[in-house]
């Protein structure tokens, strides 16, 4: 059988990456090949992300990039799956009829099965059902390539339903996966060399919650903590509500979890905070912060911030700059609101022109400009532990990691590195990344 190439494209969060590792690895076992030449494939995978509508607009624009390859190769098959799929279902069919399957976030582990139909029968397939109990959370994938850094799912969906976001909608309802299946996962992971892991899941710190008679978090934070091999613990992402007293702890308990959180505050104003149904008010995040700095003097914070949501006044957009100043994050990923289908969001009165949200991500992305170097050239003169992960992007005889507070490092180093924790002098801070000098 001659084998078959398969070009896998990702739009959106770490999830979403996540789950195209998965996508892979199930179709390698059915004799599959990845490869990073659209041209040559013969199974083209679309992963999409419905967050924001500019997400959304990408996957149409890539979608129709795709379907001229069907007239130099009528057996390619493209398939679409993740947030776009899920959301839209037949209806992506009549929009894009060259499409050949339409798979939902709960039906990752049937790709196979559907691949091998359609490879068959050349009949469409579309299947988006939520009402399965997540399998693709239970599957075990061993690592592809050599890897230094991975990712695992540790639940699914959310329950929250902040009335801007569609994810509730798109993934089903928080499932927490078993605390076993993941310390196994984690533990093959380490065996074949993985340093460092990251948690997923869309709200972490409500973990086993769902379950009953589960742990919690921060057991689970403390078995990985055990696990031979692994000497980095991440996790992303986490909702400011339910962040606990102890998971604040862990930060200087555990010796293997990173000092970073990632921690989306969305907005400075109590009124909008309330009205986005985030549950927390300023002042309850404001505490939170202070407690992770008590606990962890050298703990980084990043943060999402929407701007421009239903009823945004200039006095709440300016609550959101005076909480910047206050807490100065290390990074911030700032939107502006975009509508979504079927969110309460949708109805809400108020809406703010696109200039003046233009306008506001516009501030408030240089003044987090100026904290985000702040911050880094703070970083000047220290040393730092940083795990490398592989060369730098832009230059073979440097390699690129990690600090334990998420800043990218690069300096001087042989390829030999890669996988181990090395001190490293901080000789410049820039915006995105800092340079170094291995001790
Ligand atoms: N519009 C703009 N930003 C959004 N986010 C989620 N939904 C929307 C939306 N409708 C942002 C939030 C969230 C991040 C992943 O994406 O800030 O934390
Ligand atoms: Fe969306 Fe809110 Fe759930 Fe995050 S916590 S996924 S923003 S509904």
């Amino acid at each position: 059988m001659d084998k078959k190439n398969l070009y896998i494209s990702t739009i959106g969060c770490q999830m979403n990456v996540h789950d195209s590792e998965q996508m892979a690895a199930l179709m390698e076992k059915e004799g599959y090949v990845c490869t990073d030449d659209v041209g040559q494939a013969d199974l083209i995978l679309l992963n999409t992300c419905s967050i924001r509508e500019k997400a959304a607009q990408k996957v149409m624009s890539t979608l129709g990039r795709y379907r001229r390859l069907k007239t130099k190769k009528a057996s390619l098959i493209i398939g679409v799956g993740g947030c776009v799929a899920q959301q839209l279902g037949e209806r992506l069919l009549l929009k894009v009829p060259d499409l050949d399957l339409v798979f939902g976030t709960h039906n990752i582990h049937r790709l196979p099965e559907f691949i091998s139909e359609i490879e068959k029968t050349g009949k469409k397939i579309v299947e988006t059902s939520l009402s399965e109990k997540t399998p693709s959370l239970g599957i075990l994938t061993p690592p592809r390539k050599s890897k230094v850094t991975a990712f695992v799912t540790i639940m699914q969906g959310c329950n929250n339903f902040c009335a801007y976001c569609v994810v509730p909608y798109l993934r089903g309802r928080e499932e927490s996966r078993p605390l076993e299946d993941i310390l196994e996962e984690i533990a093959g992971l380490a065996r074949s060399g993985v340093k460092e892991v990251t948690l997923l899941g869309q709200n972490v710190n409500s973990y086993g919650r769902s379950t009953k008679g589960a742990t919690g978090f921060v057991e689970l934070l403390s078995e990985i903590e055990k696990i031979e091999g692994i000497k980095r613990i991440r996790f992303t992402t986490s909702h400011p509500k339910d962040i606990s007293d102890s998971l604040i702890e862990a930060f200087s308990q555990l010796g293997k979890l990173c000092k970073h959180i990632h921690l989306p505050v969305q907005s400075g104003s109590d009124r909008i905070l309330s009205l986005m149904n985030r549950r927390y008010t300023k002042n309850d995040y404001l505490e939170k912060v202070e407690k992770l700095r008590r606990s962890c003097p050298e703990i980084s914070i990043s943060s999402d911030v929407i701007v421009g949501f239903p009823g945004e006044t200039d006095g709440d957009f300016q609550e959101t700059i005076d909480m910047m100043e206050e807490i100065r994050f290390d990074t911030l990923f700032s939107f502006k609101y975009s509508e979504r289908q079927g969110t309460a969001a949708l109805k809400m009165e108020g809406k703010v022109s696109e200039p003046l949200k233009k306008e506001r991500l516009r501030i408030l992305q240089s003044l987090q400009e100026l904290h985000t170097l702040e911050k880094n050239k703070a970083m000047e003169g220290h040393i730092e532990q940083v795990l490398v992960e592989g060369f730098s992007k832009n230059c073979r005889s440097d390699v690129m990691g990690r600090t334990s507070t998420n800043k990218i490092v690069n300096f001087t180093g042989h390829g030999d590195l890669v996988g181990t924790i090395v001190p490293v002098r901080i000789k410049e801070a820039y915006l995105h990344s800092l340079r170094g000098e291995m001790l």
